[in-house]
């Protein structure tokens, strides 16, 4: 059981779960922490958790299986991202219809509040997103047509690191301009094809914002939109990798170029990442 569940969840309780995505550093941790404890103080709320849907501790999957196992019976999930997105009601249906199958055990009712709104105090977020009454989610699988998919063609994938240095140093605005310019020039059926998708560390950190290009597996560093521009232009639609982005896998430490060039020391967002790593 995850510590943060074992001693908060009195049996048959009615129970808080604050759901965020993803969160890698201690900063989001005790904002989580912080809207917890103002969750825990709201009138009603007999316990209050929180959990991540993706990359961060406690797990969804942990937190739902130590409240099922202390026996609450009444579980209010609250959305905190941003933006909110239509597919992640269904999404967390059918994940939470999946794990209550392989589970023998009683269940609570489940309801999804409204997102959590970021423009109020947290306190008065909490109080109006839990007052919403939402009602119980349905987890009863229901027999829907299978649908097929169809395997994709495409020649190319890009990664796009996601870590904790590429994050600081923007991998979310690359990240953008890249699926904005393959939908504007339709990259997954232009030239030989190009799918794109995020990544965890690719291994170059000191090279954030870090891009990764197959089949080649081509290493590219210090990425911005400009960057992912050239790349788009000579790489996936003219095949030729881009020198001057590119590092390739010497054996031995590299910084980026531009760094090497210029007596600037390293930017203060990438200091501080590293002093608290
Ligand atoms: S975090 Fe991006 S390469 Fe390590």
């Amino acid at each position: 059981m995850s510590d943060a569940a074992a001693s908060l969840v009195p049996p048959g309780a009615s129970s808080v779960l604050l759901l965020a995505r993803s969160a890698i550093s201690a900063p989001p941790l005790k904002e989580m922490e912080r809207f917890r404890a103002v969750a825990a103080a709201l009138p009603g709320v007999e316990c209050a958790l929180f959990a991540f849907s993706e990359q961060g501790s406690p797990s969804l999957r942990h937190v739902i299986d130590d409240l099922v196992t202390q026996g609450c019976e009444r579980l209010t999930i609250v959305p905190m991202q941003l933006p909110f997105e239509a597919s992640f009601q269904a999404w967390l249906t059918r994940t939470l219809i999946r794990w209550r199958g392989k589970d023998g055990r009683p269940w609570p009712e489940i309801t999804v509040a409204p997102l959590l709104a970021s423009d109020d105090s947290a306190a008065q977020a909490l109080t109006a997103t839990l007052a919403s009454n939402p009602a119980p989610l349905a987890l009863e699988t229901s027999k829907t047509a299978v649908e097929g998919s169809i395997v994709p063609s495409p020649k190319r994938r890009v990664l796009v690191c996601m870590g904790g240095p590429c994050n600081v140093a923007g991998a979310e605005i690359v990240w953008g301009h890249l699926r904005n310019e393959q939908e504007r020039l339709s990259l997954r059926t232009a030239g030989e094809g190009t799918m794109s998708a995020k990544s965890s560390c690719l291994g170059p950190c000191n090279l954030a914002p870090v891009v990764q290009v197959w089949p080649e597996g081509t290493y590219y560093g210090g990425v911005d939109e400009a960057g992912i521009d050239a790349i788009i232009a000579r790489h996936l639609l003219a095949g030729e990798p881009v020198p001057e982005l590119a590092y390739e896998a010497t054996g031995k430490k590299q910084i980026l170029r531009s760094k090497a060039a210029s007596d600037d020391p390293e930017p203060l967002h990438l200091q501080s990442y590293r002093n608290r790593k």
